[in-house]
Parts: structure tokens; C-alpha cells; sequence
């Protein structure tokens, strides 16, 4: 007889999305300009061209600016949760959704970040979907900074490389922490927090081009990762305070890189990639800095600038959990020449022969969900919580307004199994929340095209369509997946 695989009681069962993936109403009720409104659609750009799919340099931001158009600017529009989302919850709920992970874009409360004064409608949007969501018993996991950072701190103190962005972010913190205290019991400070070095500008709002070489750059992004642990910190101290039941979180891409061959090079070369990985969650769990990157700053004369009490807030304020997104394994090899490169969430890497791939080049790697898992659970026994994991696909509406996502249905399948086989060799996982649960646009390249979700919305990369919600085949399958806390894998 087939085993069932059934989770542990209150295991959070969900979905996720971003504020500036799904919203749009980019300048509606007085939100002011974030980087993901100057993030231009990129539909024709090669899959392993990673840098050149999130790359937005200083000219670009200039053409964004000087438009009010959304057309190239697909974030502007999202899927219109804006106005959507009373019967976009009434369908995560039909799913049987128990957490929604969301954000709130910092530009509806603090327009351009600098206001002393928060922006009340902006609060209002957010109260009204929290309590839609309360009606429905769907508890809010809230990530306070989702690639989303006011513009204005990009063009006047680039980005989180200044120390007065922390202030800035910690007023915002505050106040929505106050807002929503009886509303909202799980946080999350940034998202992927190790993705500065993938795409500075969309983390941490540094442009590339103003830096005069790559040591130049690189200092910049490690102040300004230094500066966010540190406002991480200093949000968490103020939550605890008000609100002790709360729970903050961590959130990190997890990737999983392998060696191409057992050439102890190879094997060398893959766990420097992965350790280079464990530096953001080692400083926000453990709250201390790996030595390693003490040493490369030396080493390298990267001057990062500590403020006087920085390792004291980092030490006393570590977080509750450590949340992360899973999509894929890469592969590394000393010898990359003439090998197939593929592409991905993270840096492009070997194709791995063993693995598929998405349309997009991602590689299908359940497994390395489970390593990933246990690897994390033995390194810091705290637990975890996967708020992003899915595929990326092009799908079909069929003639009769039907959606058959038969391959999505595997892809969470095969997931699902590898979670459940990591939780029985002792991972503590506090729940699942599959990313884009309802279509929206791409982080990387702003396609609608690209689709996650268990829910079709009736748009393209243009903005053309309907913008009708259909569920799909893997909708029903989910709705089972929860009734049944995985019993009907
Ligand atoms: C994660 C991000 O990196 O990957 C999401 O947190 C993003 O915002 C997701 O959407 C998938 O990436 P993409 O580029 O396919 O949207």
C-alpha cells in the first residue's frame, strides 16, 4: 500500500505574492515611484542571460521616468490586485489557503520613503485586504520589503548604501507594525536577502553604472546589505517590544549548487558557492558575521562602514524563523568552457543531464528541495518556512475556458513528497506558500507570459485582456492537497 503523507497538525498551507508583481495601481491613492516601476519588459531575452534580464542602469531609469505610460512597464499594472483582490482572497480561500504571503509596497504608506507623516490611504488598502483576509481565516505572512524600495532613495541617497535609508525604513517598519499588530502575527523583513549581488538594483537600489570598478561596486553592495541586517534588527527589536506573540523572519534564495564531477576542484568550487549563500542567514540567525567575509573585506580593502553599535543590534535581535524560496539546482564545474550553460533564479550554471528544465531554462531539482532543508535545519535548528517554490510556465486556455497545468500539478507534487520526506528526518517546517498562487508578473523579466499560478488571469505581457480570474486543473488539486493536509498526494 502507497504510504500517506500526512503533515503536522497547523502546518501552514498557502500561497505567496508581491505587492509590485500583483498590485499595479502604481499611482493611484498617492503611492509614489518604486524601482519596479522603471523595470521594463523583457519577453525575448535568453534564458541563461541572467545579468541582462534584471539589469536597469542609469539611462534606463531616466526613459522610465520620463513616461507615464505602462505599457513597457508591466509592474505599473500587475494583474490589478489593487481593485481585485476581494474575489482574488475569496478564491485562495476556496483553495482552503491558512496563510497568504503578501507585501506591502513602502511607496503606497511612504511615497518617496522621507515623509515624516505616513500616507493614509495607502494604510486604509492594506486594512482592508488584512481584514478581507481575517473574514476568511487566511492568517497574513507580511514581508515588509519585497524588491520594491522607494525611487526616490535611488536617485537622491543611492539606495541602501546610505545609513540614513535604515532610519527611513525603520519609521516604516514602525508604523505598519503599530497598524497592523492585531492583524498580522508573521513578518518578514527583505526578501531574498542574498540577491543583492544577483540584481543590486532591485534589492538595494545600486546602480552598477555609477561605480567605477567592480571593488568599488562590490564595497557598495556589502554596505548596503550591512545596512539592511542592521534595520532588519532594529525593526525586530521595535516589533517585540509592542507585540511579543508576533514572529519575524529571515527569507533567503536557497540555493543548492553541485559539483559537475567528484574532481575534489569541482567539489571546492560548489561548497564555496554554497557557504557564500549561509552569509546573509548566518548573520541574521546567528547574528554574527562569518569571518570569511571579515577576511574579504580585508583581504580585499572593501571598506565597510560598521556603525558603533551595529554588532551589539545584530547579536540581541536575531529572527524567529528562516523563511526561503526554492526553485532550482545549479551546477558548477572548474572547467565551465564549452558545457551547456542554462539559466535560472540564480547565477547561470551547467546543465544538469540528470534534471529538466522549465520554459524559462530552470532546473526541475525536488531533491535538492530535501538537501536544501536538512542542510538549513542542521545549521541552525530553528524552524522553517518555504513562502516561495514553483514554475514558471507558459499556459494554455483552451476553447472551452479551461486550463490543463498537468505539468504544474508534478512540478508540486514531486516538491510536496521531498518536504514531506525532509520533515520525517527531522526538519521542523513550519509551512508552504508556492509562489505566484495567482498569475502575475515576472520578477526578472516583467512577462505576464511567464505564469505560477494556480488561478489564470486573463492578461498578456501588454496589459490586453479581460483580467478574469479561471482556476486551473492544479486549483482543484491544491484545494484537495490542503482538505486533506497532503493525504491525497
Ligand atoms: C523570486 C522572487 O526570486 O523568484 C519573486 O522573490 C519572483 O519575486 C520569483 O517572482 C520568480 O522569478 P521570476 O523572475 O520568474 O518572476
Amino acid at each position: 500500500m502507497q504510504k500517506q503523507m500526512v503533515f503536522p497538525n497547523g502546518f501552514l498551507w498557502g500561497g505567496a505574492i508581491a505587492a509590485n508583481q500583483v498590485e499595479g495601481a502604481w499611482d493611484v491613492d498617492g503611492k509614489g515611484m518604486s524601482v519596479a516601476d522603471v523595470a521594463k519588459l523583457k519577453p525575448n531575452i535568453a534564458v541563461s542571460d541572467y545579468k541582462n534580464q534584471w539589469h536597469v542602469g542609469s539611462k534606463d531609469i531616466k526613459e522610465a521616468m520620463a513616461t507615464v505610460d505602462p505599457l513597457y512597464y508591466p509592474k505599473r499594472r500587475g494583474i490589478d490586485f489593487y481593485h481585485h483582490y476581494e474575489e482574488d482572497i475569496k478564491l485562495f480561500a476556496e483553495m482552503g489557503f491558512k496563510v497568504l504571503r503578501l507585501s506591502i509596497a513602502w511607496t503606497r504608506i511612504f511615497p518617496n520613503g522621507v515623509e515624516t507623516e505616513p500616507n493614509q490611504a495607502g494604510l486604509n488598502f492594506y486594512r482592508r485586504v488584512f481584514e478581507t483576509l481575517k473574514k476568511y481565516h487566511i492568517e497574513p505572512v507580511v514581508t515588509l520589503s519585497h524588491y520594491e524600495m522607494p525611487l526616490y532613495l535611488v536617485n537622491h541617497y543611492d539606495g541602501w548604501v546610505s545609513r540614513d535609508v535604515i532610519d527611513f525604513f525603520v519609521r516604516f517598519s514602525k508604523v505598519v507594525f503599530n497598524e497592523y499588530k492585531d492583524l498580522v502575527k508573521y513578518w518578514i523583513s527583505f526578501n531574498e536577502i542574498d540577491s543583492v549581488f544577483r540584481h543590486p538594483f532591485t534589492t538595494i537600489g545600486v546602480v552598477e553604472d555609477k561605480y567605477e570598478n567592480q571593488d568599488r561596486l562590490d564595497e557598495a553592495i556589502y554596505q548596503a546589505v550591512h545596512n539592511q541586517f542592521v534595520a532588519s534588527a532594529l525593526a525586530t527589536k521595535y516589533l517585540r517590544e509592542i507585540s511579543p506573540d508576533a514572529k519575524m523572519g529571515a527569507m533567503i534564495t536557497k540555493t543548492q549548487t553541485y559539483p559537475e564531477t567528484c574532481n575534489p576542484k569541482d567539489v571546492l568550487l560548489a561548497s564555496q558557492a554554497n557557504r557564500k549563500n549561509y552569509f546573509y542567514s548566518d548573520v541574521q540567525v546567528r547574528g554574527e558575521y562569518p569571518s570569511y567575509i571579515l577576511k574579504e573585506f580585508k583581504d580585499r580593502g572593501l571598506n565597510v562602514d560598521f556603525g558603533d553599535n551595529d554588532l551589539e543590534v545584530l547579536k540581541k535581535n536575531t529572527v524567529d524563523y528562516l523563511s526561503l524560496s526554492y526553485y532550482m539546482s545549479r551546477v558548477v564545474s572548474v572547467d565551465m568552457d564549452s558545457k551547456e550553460i542554462t539559466g535560472g533564479n540564480l547565477t547561470s550554471g551547467i546543465k544538469n543531464p540528470y534534471l529538466e528544465t522549465s520554459d524559462w531554462g530552470w532546473q526541475i531539482d525536488p531533491i535538492g528541495l530535501r538537501i536544501g532543508l536538512v542542510d538549513l535545519y542542521d545549521r541552525y535548528q530553528i524552524p522553517l518556512f518555504i513562502v516561495e517554490n514553483g514554475l514558471g510556465a507558459k499556459d494554455h486556455l483552451k476553447a472551452d475556458g479551461t486550463i490543463e497545468d498537468d505539468y504544474r500539478i508534478d512540478y508540486f507534487r514531486s516538491h510536496i513528497e521531498q518536504m514531506y520526506e525532509a520533515i520525517q528526518e527531522g526538519v521542523e517546517l513550519m509551512g508552504y506558500t508556492p509562489w505566484g498562487c495567482i498569475d502575475l508578473i515576472s520578477a526578472s523579466t516583467s512577462q505576464m507570459d511567464k505564469r505560477y499560478g494556480f488561478i489564470y488571469v486573463d492578461a498578456d505581457d501588454f496589459g490586453q485582456g479581460s483580467y478574469q480570474r479561471i482556476p486551473k486543473k492544479s486549483f482543484y488539486w491544491y484545494k484537495d492537497i490542503i482538505e486533506s493536509n497532503g493525504a491525497s498526494l
